[in-house]
């Protein structure tokens, strides 16, 4: 059932049943995080590994004591800086974040989203008792990522049929791509997942070098298919030839259409690129195409995210 009361959506969350939550970057598939039953309902509902940790969303950066231990004064910083907003924190964890929501790890993500109807939830939930949401993205495991409810609804809402539980319409994420994730356990930022707040962001607002994780999980062969359709995604540069076989095209609306190809996105900025990216890759399958030709962005920042995504939609 699509929702647009956000005290219904409370008390959802309350009886330990699963909301889908609108966040500015995609929708989280919402569950009491305290409540071992929610929490196992988040893995079976989306099919995904129950070793993969999930984020726990807090109403503010005040509350986030509640889950981490210590929080290097730079960790601090960036939530004073961007929260609410696209950016997760990763920190030594308190006895309140259970192994299923860290996947064991002594670590624990902590995220304060930025919607509205969200942060109502959160900080309704915090004043009834209930200290975080755990929320991974709204949809079955492997595939793209939701932006709108109707994508939540296509990917879970048999699940959330039969389970009573609801999904919280806040319009489409603004966003549009996943939050950057950073290690907040060291002397400096450690970016484990590029995302809306960009690396220089990170370092402008801690003046400290940003670096990448140790051993990065990008060399293909560890890649996993992630955020994929059903059609084949193949990624061009901007001087590549587009192929002539048949298919959709998301490209900035400088490059032209093909007479043979379906464009299902024109982005005019980079910020446009990443909100529309989710739907046209949806749109695809919608459309019954075997394969999207992407011409990537090449910038830094944004771009970086919406390259990471993409590289393993194409991987498989
Ligand atoms: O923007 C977002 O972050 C969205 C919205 C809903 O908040 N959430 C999201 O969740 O993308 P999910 O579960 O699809 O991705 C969370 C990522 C996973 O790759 C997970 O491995 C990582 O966060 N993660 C969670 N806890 C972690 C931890 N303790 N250490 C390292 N990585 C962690
Ligand atoms: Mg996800």
């Amino acid at each position: 059932m699509i929702v647009t009361d956000p005290l219904l959506a409370v008390d959802v969350i309350a009886d330990a049943r699963l909301c889908a939550i609108p966040t500015e970057t995609v929708y989280g598939l919402g569950a009491h995080a305290c409540n071992e039953k929610a929490i196992a309902a988040v893995f079976e509902a989306k099919g995904r590994p129950r070793n993969h940790p999930l984020i726990v969303h807090i109403p503010s950066l005040d509350s986030a004591t509640a889950w981490v231990s210590s929080l290097p004064e730079w960790a601090r910083e960036l939530g004073q800086r961007f929260w609410p907003g696209p950016v997760t924190l990763v920190g030594a964890r308190t006895s309140l974040a259970l192994d299923t929501v860290t996947g064991q790890q002594d670590t624990v993500a902590i995220r304060v989203p930025n919607h509205p109807l969200t942060l109502t939830v959160l900080e309704t939930l915090w004043a009834r008792g209930i200290p975080g949401v755990v929320a991974p993205s709204a949809n079955r495991f492997g595939h793209v990522s939701p932006t709108t409810a109707e994508h939540v609804q296509a990917d879970l809402g048999e699940y959330l049929h039969h389970h009573r539980g609801v999904i919280l319409d806040g319009g489409p994420s603004l966003i549009g791509v996943e939050s950057t994730i950073v290690l907040a356990t060291g002397q400096s930022p450690v970016v484990l997942r590029p995302g809306g707040v960009t690396r220089k962001m990170i370092a402008e607002a801690t003046g400290l070098n940003v670096t990448e994780p140790q051993n990065p999980p990008r060399v293909s062969g560890h890649l996993d298919s992630h955020y994929a359709p059903d059609a084949h995604v193949i990624l061009l540069n901007d001087s590549d030839e587009i192929p002539e076989s048949p298919g959709g095209l998301i490209a900035f609306r400088e490059v032209s259409t093909p007479a043979h190809l379906v464009r299902l996105a024109a982005p005019l900025t980079i910020e446009d690129y990443a909100a529309d990216l989710y739907s046209a890759l949806r749109q695809a399958d919608i459309d019954g195409l075997g394969s999207v030709y992407v011409v990537l962005p090449h910038e830094e920042g944004l771009a970086e995210a919406i390259r990471d995504r993409l590289g393993r939609a194409a991987f498989n």
